[in-house]
């Protein structure tokens, strides 16, 4: 069970079966939860990390039951917003797990000036805290629509959800006019390259692949063109569905507030299994991570090309077949 949860049970928290959680993460033990329990995860591998367990899982969900806990995102409006919905769904008890640094102190204060709150209990750099679920204390906190940022939709918590962020502009201003046939965006975002690559000649079908269903569905909105394909998948275990022309990725360098490089590096090893023996990486990373080692081992031949002091472009070719690789 996770630390704080745990805390809070011993301390007289009592959770119903028809129990609804979201945006749990694998760095929470929850496997003893019943397995009635709803793991609500937009988020692809976290989703699939609680299916393989045998929960009920969704990408989102409105369905009513007894007790909710919500998991803090770093967000603060997403925060609200899952709150909100919370307290829609649930008519017993609302359970906010967080650590500090993803505000629960600031979100505890808030949520103090409406309701009644039990709890809290401090440990591990975080709180956790619980109270009566309301339906009217926090409808001023109700998710927002989709905003329309320089023309596209995003929504709060996805990635550059203010508007384009600068390294996508550059690699798409260091493309070619033709950029390949069959193309796949790995780490499609809210859709960015996919949309711009579209507007240049000879492209025959783009497959956008993307972690969060949040951003995929902005996606949707934004690149809405046929011969655009949306997958809700990891990239790391996403097979293409026919060897693809060209990959295009701003790939993801954390997965928490920590820089980790070895998920770039896994996105250079998908795209090299994703291209044809021919095709090509068009890749942007900030300039401190060290990628130049992965691009070798997967590729036969890579190039740096332009960039600026924060980004630098990779030019990849000819990727490298894996003995036993399919
Ligand atoms: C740096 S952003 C780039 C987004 C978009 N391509 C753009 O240029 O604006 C990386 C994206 O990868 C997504 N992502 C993270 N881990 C992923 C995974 N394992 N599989 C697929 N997408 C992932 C993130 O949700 C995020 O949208």
């Amino acid at each position: 069970m996770s630390i704080r949860l745990d805390l809070a049970r011993d301390s007289g928290l009592t959770l119903s079966d028809a129990l609804s959680v979201l945006l749990p993460t694998p760095a929470q033990d929850l496997s003893d939860l019943p397995r009635t329990t709803e793991m609500v995860q937009p988020f692809k591998p976290f989703h699939d990390h609680f299916a393989d367990q045998g929960f009920r899982c969704a990408h989102a969900s409105d369905a009513r039951c007894d007790d909710v806990i919500l998991f803090l995102p770093r967000a603060k409006t997403q925060a609200r917003g899952f709150l909100h919905q919370a307290c829609q769904r649930a008519s017993g008890r609302v359970v906010v797990d967080g650590a500090k640094t993803d505000g629960i102190d600031s979100l505890l204060k808030e949520v103090r000036k409406r309701v009644p709150v039990e709890g809290p209990i401090s440990k591990a750099h975080g709180k956790i805290f619980w109270f009566a679920a309301d339906a009217q204390a926090f409808s001023d906190w109700a998710m927002s629509d989709m905003a329309l940022v320089g023309g596209y939709r995003t929504v709060p918590g996805v990635f550059s959800s203010d508007g384009i962020d600068p390294a996508s502009e550059l690699l798409i201003a260091a493309m070619p006019d033709r950029p390949g046939g069959r193309i796949a965006d790995l780490g499609a975002g809210w859709g960015y390259l996919s949309s711009r690559l579209l507007e240049r000649e000879g492209v025959y079908s783009i497959d956008l692949v993307e972690a969060d269903h949040a951003a995929l569905e902005c996606a949707r909105h934004n690149v809405s063109d046929p011969r655009a394909r949306f997958h809700w998948a990891d990239a790391l275990r996403w097979a293409a569905p026919e060897p693809e022309d060209t990959v295009v990725m701003n790939p993801p360098f954390h997965t928490s507030r920590a820089a980790d490089p070895a998920l770039g590096r896994g996105f250079i090893a998908a795209a090299a299994r994703a291209l044809a023996p021919n095709g090509q990486l068009w890749m942007v990373a900030n300039r401190h991570l060290p990628y130049e080692a992965a691009l070798e081992a997967h590729f036969n031949r890579f190039e740096e090309l332009g960039g600026d002091a924060r980004f630098k472009i990779f030019n990849a070719s000819r990727p490298r077949r894996r003995v036993g690789a399919s």
